[in-house]
C-alpha cells in the first residue's frame, strides 16, 4: 500500500510538473467594502477588485482564491505565508511600503465624509469637536488623527466600514471618513440611511496597489505585466464601466 501511494505520489507530481499546472496564489481580502470588495449570497468574494484580480490572473496563467481577511491582520497574513497578495482596496503609502511590496497602481482614490443630510459639516475642518468613525488602521483613519489627534477619544474606530457606517445611521457618532468609491457607493444604494457625502480640498489623492510580501519581486512583475495587459486591451475599461459607469 505504501508503495502504491508513493506511485501515485511520484505520477501526480511528474503530471504536475510536465502539464504546468496553474499555480493558485491565496489572495486575502476584507470584504466589506463595496463596490470593491464584497460577499455575494453564496458568501463568495465579489467587486471590483476581484474582476481585476481574475483579469490579471487570466492574463499570467495562474489562479487565485479569494479569503475573506479582517483588515486588522490582513498584511501580517503576508508574512506568514497564509496569503500571497492582498486585494483590498489598499492604499500605496510610504508606511505600508517599507514593509510590503505593492504592484504599480491600478486605481485612483481619496477619502469622503458622510454625514447625516441635516447635518452643518461642510469641510473636513468642522469636524473637531465631533465624533469621527473610522475603521482601523485606514488612510481615513489616518485623516482622523491628523485633525483631531492621535489619541483622539472622538476616533471611533471599527472593525470595518459598514459597522461605521451603521453607528452613524443609528446617531452614535457625527459623520464617517472612508474611500470616495465606498462612501457614495452606499449612499447612493441606501437612500433611507438619509446620509450626504462632503468633500474637503484637503482630501489628496490615493493609489489603490496590490500587496505582497515584501521581496517578492517576481509576483509584483507577474502582476505588473497583468495590469499593462488588462489596460492595453480594454479588459480594465471594461470592468471600471461595469462598476463606475462611463
Ligand atoms: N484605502 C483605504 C486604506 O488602504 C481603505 C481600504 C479598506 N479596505 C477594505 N477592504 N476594508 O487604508
Amino acid at each position: 500500500p505504501f508503495s502504491f501511494l508513493a506511485t501515485a505520489l511520484l505520477a501526480g507530481l511528474m503530471f504536475n510538473t510536465s502539464a504546468q499546472a496553474a499555480k493558485t496564489y491565496q489572495v486575502a481580502t476584507d470584504a466589506a467594502y463595496a463596490p470593491f470588495e464584497s460577499l455575494n449570497e453564496k458568501k463568495e468574494a465579489v467587486g471590483f477588485d476581484m474582476d481585476i484580480m481574475q483579469a490579471i490572473a487570466a492574463k499570467g496563467g495562474f489562479q487565485v482564491k479569494f479569503i475573506n481577511t479582517p483588515w486588522e491582520g490582513i498584511f501580517a497574513s503576508l508574512n506568514t505565508g497564509d496569503r500571497d497578495m492582498v486585494i483590498s482596496a489598499v492604499t500605496i503609502t510610504p508606511e505600508r511600503k517599507q514593509s510590503m511590496d505593492f504592484s504599480e497602481p491600478y486605481f485612483e482614490a481619496k477619502q469622503l465624509i458622510a454625514v447625516g443630510q441635516s447635518s452643518k459639516v461642510t469641510k473636513l475642518a468642522d469636524l473637531k469637536g465631533k465624533k469621527v468613525g473610522v475603521q482601523t488602521g485606514t488612510t481615513g483613519d489616518e485623516v482622523a488623527q491628523k485633525l483631531l489627534g492621535k489619541t483622539s477619544p472622538n476616533i471611533k474606530r471599527f472593525e470595518s466600514t459598514p459597522l461605521a457606517i451603521k453607528e452613524l445611521q443609528n446617531g452614535g457618532i457625527d459623520a464617517v471618513i472612508a474611500d470616495n468609491g465606498v462612501v457614495i457607493n452606499f449612499v447612493a444604494n441606501n437612500p433611507s440611511a438619509k446620509l450626504k457625502t462632503i468633500d474637503d480640498a484637503t482630501f489628496a489623492k490615493e493609489y489603490y496597489g496590490i500587496a505582497v510580501k515584501k521581496g517578492n519581486k517576481a509576483l509584483v512583475e507577474q502582476l505588473n505585466k497583468g495590469i499593462a495587459a488588462i489596460k492595453a486591451d480594454g479588459t480594465y475599461d471594461k470592468i471600471y464601466k461595469k462598476y463606475f459607469g462611463k
